[in-house]
């Protein structure tokens, strides 16, 4: 092995943004970079039901020994639950724990290599800045189709112009809400037409749902899932308790494959955990242990979560007034409209980097800002730091 002979690589932009984020010297300077929820204070609190959990979890503990290489079997069956409904599908589904979604996306992406190597996934542009190395980590051929158009909205018919080069048993991979960078969702019409195009076409529906809880109540945010899978008979799911349970370093999070053939359903479990095995052998279970705690009575949580979401749609709306107030361009007024953490401020690569250099404010190259990590006593910094790059 020669070191000499090692490549090259840019690491993720993200994390290079962060260090020189936290390098700067400036008292004003502001993070808008990484997916986290903070509060008014710029804290990433752990929930008061997550604490509560893991109280009760420290009086009862009685092992360590090592688990099933599925996981925790209640937090599998629960997450299943949360992410479907309770509802027939709920029969179809084959559900192992992992770690996060970003494991529960590679390992799936893993099997997909084995069940059928030749199929392209299809991503989103922009998209989730991790999906595309997860699926070529894989050894998977990754294509993109378009997602948001110049005024700020889903541009729904590039979208499908570009799935029509589509080809039967590729796989098309689908935030289920709080799009992620754009917060743009499609609208249930829409995810009616992504399943239709997918049943018309043969491709596989693989629906990552890394923010259940942020956009609007769970069920709403799981709405076109549902909807996608009912009309499935064949799907892949990634789902996450990052950000909606706040336990984002306990990498706690499942991978789900639906279908409706029964008897291949011990087959499939049986490759899953194989994968895994010759990885990690089995996921870490703390997380799972505090958010099986949680799903076994939701009631505290889903009104903390509540309350997360409210803090964050606060700030959207007090950005989107600010801009308005100021008459900004009507593209910058559909972060209103947004669902989620995230949206792209439409400024170049270079108003992003004046953004942070003059005006101490960070946000992604793309125009990404995490509308989680902003305080409401900083909107008018950021309002002013806007108006001011945009009337140069
Ligand atoms: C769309 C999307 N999928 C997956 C993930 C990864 O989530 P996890 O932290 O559970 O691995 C993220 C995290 O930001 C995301 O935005």
């Amino acid at each position: 092995m020669m070191l000499n002979n090692m490549p090259v690589i840019n690491g993720d932009p993200l994390w290079a943004l962060l260090g020189r984020f936290r390098a700067d010297q400036r008292k004003h300077k502001i993070d808008l970079l990484v997916g986290v929820y903070r509060d008014e204070h710029g804290n990433t609190p752990v929930m008061k039901t997550v604490q509560d959990a893991e109280i009760h979890l420290a009086h009862e503990a009685h092992s360590k020994a090592y688990g099933m290489l599925s996981g925790n079997a209640n937090f599998n069956q629960q997450m299943a639950k949360f992410v479907l409904g309770d509802r027939p599908s709920l029969n179809n589904q084959c559900t192992i724990q992992t770690v996060g979604a970003s494991g529960a996306l590679r390992l799936i992406a893993d099997l997909i290599a084995i069940l059928s190597p030749d199929s392209t996934v299809w991503i989103s542009d922009p998209g989730y800045i991790n999906h595309r190395p997860l699926m070529e980590g894989a050894g998977l051929t990754v294509n993109t189709y378009p997602w948001q158009n110049k005024n700020g909205q889903l541009d729904i018919d590039a979208c499908f112009a570009a799935l029509e080069k589509a080809k039967a048993g590729d796989v098309l991979l689908l935030h289920a809400c709080c799009h992620n960078p754009t917060g743009i969702d499609p609208s249930l019409e829409q995810w009616q037409r992504f399943s239709d195009k997918c049943k018309q076409k043969n491709i596989v529906p693989f629906i990552d749902m890394a923010y259940q809880g942020f956009g609007d109540d769970p069920d709403t945010d799981a709405a076109g899932l549902r909807l996608i899978i009912k009309d499935s008979d064949f799907a892949f799911i990634a789902a996450s308790c990052s950000k909606n349970m706040g336990l984002y370093n306990e990498r706690t999070g499942i991978a789900t494959v639906m279908t409706t053939n029964h008897e291949r359903h011990a087959d499939i479990q049986t490759l899953l955990e194989t994968i895994t095995r010759a990885n990690y052998s089995m996921p870490p279970n703390h997380g799972a242990a505090v958010a099986s705690y949680l799903l076994d009575k939701p009631d505290a949580w889903l009104v903390e979560l509540a309350s997360y979401r409210g803090r964050v749609d606060t700030i959207r709306q007090a950005l989107g007034k600010a801009l308005k107030d100021r008459d900004a361009p009507a593209e910058f007024l559909d972060i209103s409209h947004q669902k989620g953490m995230f949206s792209l401020l439409p400024l170049t690569e270079n108003q992003m980097l004046i953004l942070q250099d003059e005006f101490a404010i960070y946000g992604m190259p793309n125009g990404r800002i995490n509308i989680a990590g902003l305080k409401m006593t900083e909107i008018p910094q950021l309002t002013d730091a806007i108006m001011s790059i945009i009337s140069r």
